[in-house]
């Protein structure tokens, strides 16, 4: 197989994992998509698992291969590579039940997990029996409808030697970014992902909720947002933040500032909690003297709180 533009040595690597198994534990969003490329792509799907007869079933057809598996089955160590993408709360568990069902049989084999905020430690019982342990993230929000694109996609990897070569490999073959980053910023690493996935789309649904509230239907707010989001991010992307920062805090316009601070005592709570922190995040990252605009925000905010009083 020759992937244009890769080093030989990784070439090389691809073609071999071609004859590589795998076994995946928890087979829900990430798990069936990425067992599903990396079957079109030619890897060998062997156990598949969840927690019923029922979803482990739909995680094969989703595949389009591998043996299911409701349970928790010595059956996954038939595979050179065990795959968890359980949630993050069971993979500590997971590999413990794995460990004591495998034993010193793990020895030489590659367990990964697909946990943003966790690293290898949550593997350790598996590691402690021989295993190479590492993580491998896919950078990308899975929601189960849809499948996103793979290609491009960063993914951070970290772990021991062999696990760290092996998350590598799977990142490459899915035509992704591999980076390396140290198991230890892994959670600062997810909170970062966390503020772009999930606090973006909090902000997104306030905005579309405040539009709803003074009279616009959902489909017209969504209509008049998502454009504004589209075009800050595309100024984000071609011309960096300083450029794409607009709006009262940008201008030093601090007396909007205090009318929005007004404006949103009409909400729940957290929609002016929400909009004062973001006001004092965007002061922090994005103004040229954070201190000097940070102390005048700070009057305002402590103007609009003694007023609710
Ligand atoms: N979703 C995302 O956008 C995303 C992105 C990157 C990374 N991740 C990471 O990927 C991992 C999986 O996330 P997900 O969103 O794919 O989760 P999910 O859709 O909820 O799927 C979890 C899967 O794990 C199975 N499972 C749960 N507990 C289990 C156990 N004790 N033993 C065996 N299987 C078990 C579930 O079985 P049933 O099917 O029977 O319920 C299900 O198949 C997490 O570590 C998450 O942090 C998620």
């Amino acid at each position: 197989l020759i992937f244009p533009g890769r080093e030989w040595n990784e070439t090389v690597i691809l073609s071999r994992s071609m004859g590589a198994t795998i076994s995946i534990v928890g087979a829900g969003r990430v798990g069936r998509t990425l067992g599903r490329r990396l079957h079109e792509l030619g890897w060998t799907i062997d156990a598949v698992v969840t927690r019923s007869r029922a979803t482990a079933r739909s995680a094969v057809r989703s595949i389009g291969a591998g043996r299911a598996h409701g349970a928790l089955t010595r059956q996954v160590l038939a595979a050179d590579l065990v795959l968890i993408a359980t949630p993050d709360d069971a993979i500590a568990s997971v590999a413990t039940a794995l460990a004591r069902m495998g034993g010193a049989e793990w020895k030489g084999r590659v367990v990964l997990h697909t946990s943003g905020a966790l690293d290898r430690s949550a593997l350790q019982p598996l590691s402690v029996q021989g295993a190479a342990t590492g993580s491998l993230h896919p950078l990308q929000t899975f929601t189960g409808r849809g499948t996103p694109r793979l290609e491009g996609l960063v993914f951070t990897v970290e772990g021991d030697r062999r696990a760290l070569a092996m998350a590598r490999k799977i990142a490459l073959a899915l035509g992704g970014v591999p980076v390396t980053i140290d198991g230890r910023n892994k959670p600062a690493y997810h909170a970062a992902g966390a503020f772009v996935a999930g606090h973006l789309l909090a902000v997104l649904e306030a905005a579309t909720q405040m539009f709803m509230r003074i009279g616009y239907s959902r489909r017209r707010a969504a209509q008049a947002l998502l454009p504004l989001a589209h075009q800050m991010l595309e100024n984000f992307q071609r011309h960096g933040p300083r450029v794409a920062w607009t709006g009262p805090l940008s201008r030093g316009d601090f007396a909007t500032v205090g009318k929005h601070l007004e404006a949103l005592q009409q909400f729940p709570r957290e929609f002016q909690e929400a909009y004062a922190a973001l006001t004092r995040l965007g002061a922090r990252t994005l103004a040229r003297n954070p201190q000097a605009v940070l102390a005048k925000l700070d009057r305002v905010l402590r103007g609009a709180r003694g007023g609710k009083s």
